[in-house]
């Protein structure tokens, strides 16, 4: 069977994506003339030119940058319709969303702009498109906890849009237990957890996560690896783990694409999942990430089918909806093989 026709064709769930990842250069420079921003550039090849990445440091810097131009609600609507849109082709049924409040806050876009924008699309693509989805708020590790608590507060008046909570931004020297009482107190508050861990944080992080955030769900952990206890206890446990492989690439915490871990975590028993994390910034969509990895390392049809059913698997809909997705899933692969 051709991989790249059946990833193309498969249902699928995607699960690690910042929708602030997604704002496109040429949408960049549309809402900068809309808005009347400053941006350091004139054209859509000079912001592209602008996307070589030595760590995850550098990358957030040009993120952040970007991000300024989402000003008004109908900017968040256009990014997150325009997102919704791409995957619909993909073959996207649902979607698991980060969106980074504090970063909007902190220069003086209110919580609640971001959050009305997001889950207008979200409602529309459910009623048009029939893409279900959940959001997730993430914490910026770079900020104090105090600042966490804060964007948490705002999430409380909104409970019926957000799902849950996670932590990003830059990892290195910010483990997650520095979050631990913000993490306690979303749960409490009804918020499902998950986090960035092993993205560039060493294993360790990851443990944390698990042990002091209680999250149930790992954003890439690819550096898990690096710790064949952790592994052990994640494959046990069947603990999802969204892996990014194209941001991994541009970031730099592989130098080549055959060297990602994907394969590997199929075979050791581990629920991981492909996704494409910031895609206009790491040049792939989710299924870019599927096709591209999928050629790098070796997957057969059957580790693809795997992962679009793990997708659903990992993600927090239903169990009966989970198995809703696995059943279009055969239904696919049954029509392919006919
Ligand atoms: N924010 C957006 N993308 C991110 C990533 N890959 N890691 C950490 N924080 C992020
Ligand atoms: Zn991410």
């Amino acid at each position: 069977m051709n991989l790249d026709r059946l990833i193309d064709a498969l249902p699928k769930a995607e699960l690690h994506l910042h929708i602030e990842g997604t704002l496109e250069p040429a949408m960049m420079l549309e809402l900068a003339k809309r808005n009347n921003v400053d941006l350091p550039y004139a054209s859509v090849a000079e912001v592209q030119a602008a996307y070589e990445f030595n760590n995850l440091q550098d990358f957030l810097d040009i993120y952040y940058q970007g991000m300024s131009v989402l000003i008004e609600v109908r900017d968040f609507y256009d990014l997150t319709c325009a997102y919704l849109a791409k995957v619909h082709g993909d073959g996207v049924r649902h979607v698991e969303i980060f969106f980074d409040p504090q970063a909007h806050m902190e220069r003086g876009i209110s919580f609640e702009t971001a959050l009305e924008g997001i889950t207008t699309a979200l409602q529309a693509a459910h009623k048009e498109m029939n893409i279900s989805s959940k959001l997730i708020m993430c914490f910026l590790r770079h900020l104090p906890e105090e600042a966490a608590f804060e964007a948490l507060e705002c999430a409380c008046k909104h409970k019926e849009h957000i799902f849950g909570v996670g932590l990003d931004s830059s990892e290195a020297g910010r483990p997650p237990e520095l979050f631990s009482r913000v993490f306690a107190e979303a749960r409490a508050q009804g918020f499902v957890p998950v986090a960035h861990a092993g993205e560039e944080g060493p294993a360790a992080y990851v443990e944390t996560a698990l042990d002091d955030l209680q999250v149930q769900r790992v954003d890439h952990g690819n550096r898990a690896f690096e710790d064949p206890a952790l592994i052990a206890r994640m494959v046990r446990d069947q603990t999802p783990l969204t892996m990014c492989p194209l941001s991994n690439l541009r970031l730099r915490g592989i130098e080549r694409l055959d060297q990602h871990p994907v394969k590997k975590a199929l075979k050791v028993g581990l629920l991981a999942t492909v996704n494409s994390d910031d895609p206009s910034y790491f040049g792939g969509y989710v299924n870019d990430n599927y096709k591209q990895v999928a050629k790098a390392v070796g997957l057969d049809a059957g580790e693809v089918v795997q992962l679009a059913k793990n997708s659903f698997a990992a993600s927090f809909i239903s169990n009966a909806d989970k198995q809703k997705g696995v059943d279009a899933i055969d239904e696919c692969v049954n029509r392919l093989q006919n």
